[in-house]
């Protein structure tokens, strides 16, 4: 179903006009050897500067003398810490990690303490959720001494009953009572946290006005942009198809420049059960999704969850929802014009034009890369006038061709084939899939987070892995990839806006000391500093680029647990990682997140002890108890706020 492997340029058309472009000043033949060399990044861009910019060749000529006179300089000080799996975290040198929040630790002044033999959806809905995946960071003060406030912005990925539940039974998924499954729906979500640092330490503000739990259970969302309303956004229980109760497998997300709060819907598939006919409307749709996948078996006790009862209740998730942290009386809002997918992220960048570009991977084997560009641009001095910006734009789909360049292909119904696929462009958004697949969209190697990086103007796509693909092509090279790889992007004209731009690899992950891997590093990469499978990408205040892993069952593969690593993009060390820190036994690295000074990095410890074959993983047989190692307590997903020893930016 998602298998589509067939990467032949189809467009030979949008080739020739792309060329064309560029030919004013130089040969062809010229820029793909100039894209060769050193990466493609900056002898490209400054080729690329002809049909460029001035800020273009600016920064390309900032990114020479750099090399110049850096050429094995590392970006990054800290020392670094080595592969290896245990029970515990581990950071560099001469930090301090502190456990910030885990899961169960109350959020409000009335929060019932964690009593995990005793969890009711009551408690939980008071207390910071399970599997905390992305973090954004929101500034209410800034540091000014040892002192600071922020919120931090919260995604709470999905539920693991069997770690959950001290007592989970062997069969309990089949037999799961509908209290458990409340309690998971509350797990789920988000949380808004306040945070204030003193004295070098941060702490969580039970007494905040903005702490605010968002979830599966109860919290009403808004559906708005060109889906809301539609007919396949109706159900028996909302018949206007503009409200859905909850949002779940909230994955990563991003920060927008007004302040507001993206997160991002992913794996939804996996709490829907039941059946519908073959033949009925959604059918495709939901196959095309792997709608239903009943992970949770949330549908025996909620019947929206079953699809032969609310067959159009998939329809309503899998988008980005916006959430405003500093008002905690607002309704979210599930943004339609962003596309229906498995959305991993949505990082934000502010175009030359002031319009706003928001990156997305749709995070399954063969699945593409899009952006949303809004329509009107971002006013960056009244925050409330961007209230809607987000319900009005286009989407696009990536297109990689094998010379080095790629299309973003507006999924827009007047656009080629959709005119006649579709009927309205609420359906193309509800059935983005299908749309790109139709535009003959480059499937790739699960994308997951797409990160710009505004002191370079390149964008990083992050390429889990595919065990499934049989044939390596030009942006997906390796056949069986189990390591991942990561593209940077390079728009044209350095405009974030653009509907074509360049591509070039940084690495292919992997252990650069097995053949088999075919991997591809910098060779002064330690044998420490590799990686495989990048998930989440950071850049630091510094414009310097930090990559999370998610090895899951291919952590066998390397011999390391997940961790954080910081990666050279720029000059001779370019494609060189350095490990910073390391998860426990069974957990995943997720939301990395720096505080605007650069001083405080946040990680996000998710699902520590899951380790074994999915569904079967119990408390009693949990990888780590993780961080309380407490034989009463299962293992917590957890924040940690990691700060250097003697203060000052994390370098
Ligand atoms: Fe939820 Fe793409 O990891
Ligand atoms: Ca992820």
């Amino acid at each position: 179903m998602n298998d589509q492997g067939d990467n032949r340029i189809t467009n030979r058309t949008a080739v020739a006009s792309f060329f064309d472009v560029c030919e004013r000043r130089f040969s062809r033949r010229g820029f793909v050897k100039a894209s060769l060399a050193v990466g493609g990044s900056a002898a490209a861009l400054t080729q690329l500067s002809g049909c460029g910019s001035d800020e273009t060749e600016i920064i390309a000529e900032r990114d020479n003398q750099w090399r110049e006179n850096n050429p094995y300089k590392s970006r990054y000080d800290f020392k670094e810490i080595e592969h290896g799996a245990d029970q515990h975290h581990h950071v560099a040198p001469d930090h301090d990690a502190q456990i910030l929040i885990r899961w169960g630790d109350p959020l409000f002044k009335d929060s019932p303490e964690f009593d995990p033999l005793n969890q009711t959806a009551e408690s939980q809905s008071k207390q910071f959720g399970y599997n905390n995946d992305y973090v954004g960071y929101l500034s209410l003060e800034p540091l000014s001494g040892q002192q600071a406030r922020a919120l931090l912005c919260v995604n709470h990925e999905y539920p693991i009953a069997g770690l959950m539940f001290p007592d989970f039974p062997a069969d309990g998924y089949e037999n799961i009572t509908e209290e458990q499954v409340k309690v998971t729906q509350a797990a789920v979500g988000n949380s808004i946290v306040e945070v204030g640092l003193k004295d070098g330490s941060w702490t969580v503000n039970t007494k905040s006005k903005y702490n605010r739990r968002i979830s599966a259970l109860d919290t009403e969302i808004a559906i708005s942009g060109p889906a809301a309303g539609h007919h396949r956004m109706k159900t028996s229980v909302d018949k206007r198809g503009k409200t859905v109760i909850g949002t779940m497998n909230n994955c990563a997300g991003g920060m927008t420049p007004w302040g507001t709060y993206l997160t991002c819907e992913e794996n939804f598939n996996g709490h829907f059960s039941g059946e519908i006919p073959g033949n009925h409307p959604e059918a495709e749709n939901h196959k095309r999704y792997n709608v239903p996948t009943d992970y949770t078996h949330w549908g025996g006790h909620d019947r929206r969850f079953d699809i032969g009862i609310e067959p159009n209740e998939p329809n309503r998730f899998g988008w980005v929802v916006e959430i405003d942290p500093l008002d905690p009386n607002s309704k979210p809002k599930k943004r339609t014009a962003l596309g229906r997918f498995k959305h991993e992220g949505g990082e934000c960048i502010v175009a030359p034009s002031g319009q706003l570009v928001v990156y997305m991977g749709d995070d399954q084997q063969f699945e593409y890369v899009y952006k949303f560009v809004s329509r009107d641009a971002v006013d960056m001095e009244s925050p409330r006038a961007n209230r809607d910006l987000l319900d009005e734009g286009t989407l696009y789909v990536a297109k990689f061709y094998s010379e080095g360049y790629l299309e973003w292909m507006p999924l827009t119904h007047d656009n080629g084939p959709l005119q006649a696929a579709f009927e309205s462009q609420a359906d193309v958004l509800i059935d983005a899939r299908k749309a790109a697949d139709l535009l003959g969209a480059t499937p790739m190697d699960r994308p997951e987070d797409v990160v710009p990086n505004k002191e370079t103007g390149k964008v990083y796509v992050m390429l889990t892995n595919n065990s499934k693909r049989s044939e390596g092509n030009h942006a997906n090279p390796r056949a069986e990839n189990y390591f991942g790889h990561i593209i940077e992007i390079t728009e044209l004209d350095n405009d974030y806006a653009n509907e074509r731009g360049y591509w070039d690899i940084v690495v292919k992950c992997g252990n650069p000391d097995i053949p088999s891997h075919q991997s591809d590093w910098s060779p002064e990469t330690t044998k420490n500093g590799w990686f495989a499978s990048p998930d989440n990408g950071v850049v630091d205040p510094q414009g310097r680029l930090w990559v999370s892993s998610d090895q899951g069952s291919k952590t066998f593969m390397t011999g390391t647990n997940d961790g954080l690593w910081a990666l050279e993009t720029e000059g001779a060390l370019r494609g060189t990682g350095k490990m910073f820190f390391r998860v426990p036994d069974g957990a995943e690295m997720c939301g990395p997140a720096f505080s605007d000074d650069g001083e405080s990095l946040f990680v996000a410890v998710q699902h520590p002890g899951d380790k074994g074959r999915a569904g079967e993983v119990r408390v009693e047989t949990a990888a780590t108890r993780w961080p309380d190692f407490n034989e009463k307590m299962p293992p917590r997903p957890s924040i940690v706020a990691i700060r250097k020893k003697t203060g000052g930016k994390i370098a």
